[in-house]
């Protein structure tokens, strides 16, 4: 059978991790999809700065637009991030053909429908699980296994970095300067470690899993947003003698009875006994509350270059089937607007 080739923009921590396990796992992934798995080429800024042993310099290029066009490209990963140049490429990805596997919260964010619609109008597949709540299976569930329920409220930490900041001041007394840095060190903290702190992290999570949720189109600038940064011992230590401890919540729901929703990003006091306060370091936990469904909870590790990576080849092999069968994954393009209430903490 021909492989099937894939194209990855960028190649830092994910990137380098989503090399070595296709390397490692490459007769079995082959055999799940139906056939071989081939990195065409890597687009990077400089190759001289990659890192990661598995990576065969050959591959490398700093000629993105030129690897996005080959004919003989099936497949594009981007584990770039940022807005510019990844819309772009995605969107010529796209409609040149390709099924496109993107981490990029801040992108499908704030450009979700547009890029969902470039697939529809391509007929191919546009995937990012790794986008939100790294190896944690959300999105697809929200897209597949709940699309014949009706979601009212999903509820959760997002956020690796200031759960994990939150965890240190709580448990050990650490200042917040001391538990960022620990944070950054432990590879969890963005490059500008103000999007995990002020909140745009989780806000732009929070978009898409509202967008996926409500069917309804959500850009980050409809999230209320507060970040962690006000948090201070005082109000940890006033928490616990209520039983309480502070966690960084996403909260998105319905609006009761009346057509709309309500998304919102910030600290919150929960008792002790609530599970998400058992939520400890860089974990994530998000809870779905679906019509039918009942109250679901999805756990686990929602940052680092291992689970991140495993959320994007769980994509590449649900595209690379995809294509196999001939198919398309499901579409999110035609969608019903539904009004964003304002509001704030409630
Ligand atoms: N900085 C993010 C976090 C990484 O701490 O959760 C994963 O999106």
């Amino acid at each position: 059978d021909r492989p099937l080739r894939i194209a990855m923009l960028g190649c830092g921590v994910v990137g380098s991790e989503v090399v070595r396990l296709l390397g490692i796992h490459t007769d079995e992934l082959a055999a799940r999809v139906g056939t071989p798995l081939e990195i065409a080429g890597i687009a990077v800024r400089d190759p001289g700065r990659v890192r990661g042993a598995a990576v065969d310099r050959e591959l490398l290029t700093t000629d993105a637009d030129a690897l996005i066009a080959r004919n003989d490209v099936d497949i594009v990963i981007e584990v770039v991030g940022g807005i510019e140049p990844a819309r772009t490429w995605l969107l010529s990805a796209l409609r040149s053909g390709k099924s496109v596997v993107s981490a990029n919260k801040a992108l499908l964010a704030t450009h979700g429908s547009t890029l969902h619609d470039a697939a529809a109008a391509a007929g191919v597949d546009l995937y990012y699980e790794a986008a939100v709540a790294g190896a944690i299976p959300l999105l697809r569930p929200l897209r597949e296994s709940l699309a014949g329920d009706r979601i009212r409220r999903v509820l959760g930490i997002v956020n690796g970095t200031t759960n994990y900041i939150l965890t240190r001041m709580d448990e050990t007394g650490a200042s917040f300067a001391e538990a960022l840095a620990e944070a950054g060190e432990l590879g969890y903290a963005e490059a500008d470690p103000s999007a995990d702190i002020d909140g745009f992290d989780a806000a732009a999570k929070a978009a898409i899993i509202a967008q996926l949720a409500f069917h309804t189109p959500v850009t980050i600038d409809d999230v209320y947003r507060e970040g962690i940064g006000a948090v201070t011992a005082a109000d940890i230590a006033s928490a616990r003698e209520l039983g309480c401890t502070i966690k960084a919540l996403v909260i998105a729901e319905r609006a009761g009875d009346r057509p709309g929703i309500s998304l919102r990003v910030h600290p919150a006091m929960i008792p002790r006994s609530h599970p998400l306060a058992g939520v400890r370091e860089a974990f994530n936990a998000v809870f779905v509350e679906a019509e039918a469904a009942g109250q679901l909870m999805f756990y686990g590790r929602g940052a680092g270059g291992a689970p991140t990576a495993s959320a994007v080849l769980g994509d590449v092999v649900a595209v690379a089937r995809n294509r196999v069968a001939g198919r398309q994954g499901p579409g999110e393009s035609a969608y019903a607007a539904l009004p964003i209430l304002p509001m704030g903490p409630t």
